[in-house]
């Protein structure tokens, strides 16, 4: 399992009964996880400080209540990149702390590639990032030198993606912004000739486009992973799955980027789970999966 071990302004306090303990900045949030199947002590201290509480509602859905004083956004920083967190629907924060793993996997290489290019006179690092959320990957890798589109179906996300970038300090033209469904959008790509040297998509369990479309990861994840490939310039650095939908094993989603890419471009495949180490006890949270192609 790979733990994202970097952060200081976030810490996963304790987890258990269905829900996380977590601090964000200085303030400590207690929200639902269907992963989290083991007891807690609910009533020691620790939980019991809790700044705000996401209650799940019978009827589906939920919302957030405040117990003490919680801004309507702030910020945490993750080394040099800095993002809001809000008191979101669907008991989100704005940031998928666990994705650290992966920016720090991701970042080094675009960095690499780009010091590699310059030095050699050429164009820079092209980066397709689908269901991009709020740009936690967007910004990690556009700050390590990748020229970013960033696509999500959401145009709230997007906004709260411009607001990361414009936070992190990132140059205005390093990332271009796409409200569109992630398969329609890779098709137009894939006609008007426009290739990446890399992609990070990151699709939810479950989810629609701006015009309705139906995403499915079991039918769609693949089309979209052949699609994507065929998008890929004729160097191509990684291509990144992130997955969080339940029944889907690191090893599947490995061997969709045998098949759409090792296959033609050679390269290795790793796949595994994201983890956050809870500081209170040793007992690490799941959450979701992860597979890596790099040439
Ligand atoms: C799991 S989140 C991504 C998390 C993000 N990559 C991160 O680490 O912060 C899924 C995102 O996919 C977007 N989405 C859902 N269906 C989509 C579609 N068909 N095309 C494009 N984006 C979509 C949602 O708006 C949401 O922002």
């Amino acid at each position: 399992m790979l733990l994202a071990g970097g952060w200081k302004d976030f810490e996963l306090i304790d987890s258990g009964y269905g829900e996380k303990l977590e601090r964000w900045g200085g303030y400590v949030l207690r929200r639902p996880d269907p992963q989290a199947i083991w007891p807690a002590d609910k009533n020691g201290a620790k939980w019991r400080a809790a700044d705000a509480v996401y209650h799940r509602s019978a009827t589906g859905g939920g919302g957030w209540e405040r117990l003490r004083d919680v801004p309507d956004r702030w910020t945490v920083g993750y080394g040099s990149l800095r993002f809001y967190v809000q008191l979101m629907q669907f008991k989100h924060t704005g940031i998928f702390p666990e994705q650290a793993a992966n920016w720090d996997w991701a970042a080094p290489r675009i960095a690499a590639a780009a010091a590699a290019r310059e030095a050699a006179g050429r164009g820079g690092v092209r980066l397709l990032n689908l269901f991009a959320y709020t740009g936690g990957a967007t910004v990690a890798v556009a700050a390590a030198g990748a020229t970013v589109t960033h696509v999500d179906a959401a145009r709230g996300m997007i906004a709260k993606a411009k607001d990361n970038a414009a936070l992190s300090g990132l140059p205005r033209d390093r990332v271009r912004y796409i409200v569109d469904d992630a398969v329609k959008f890779v098709r137009r790509e894939i006609k008007r000739g426009n290739r990446y040297d890399a992609v990070i998509m990151d699709p939810p369990a479950y989810g629609r486009g701006p015009g309705g479309e139906l995403w499915k990861p079991e039918r769609s994840l693949c089309e979209l992973a052949e699609l994507c490939a065929s998008a890929l310039s004729g160097e191509p650095i990684f291509f990144l799955i992130n997955a969080y939908a339940a029944g889907i094993s690191p090893t599947s989603l490995g061997n969709i980027l045998s098949v759409a890419i090792a296959s033609r471009l050679g390269g290795r495949v790793a796949s595994g789970e994201l983890g956050l180490a809870a500081s209170m006890r040793g007992i690490a949270l799941p959450c979701g999966c992860f597979a890596r192609w790099e040439a």
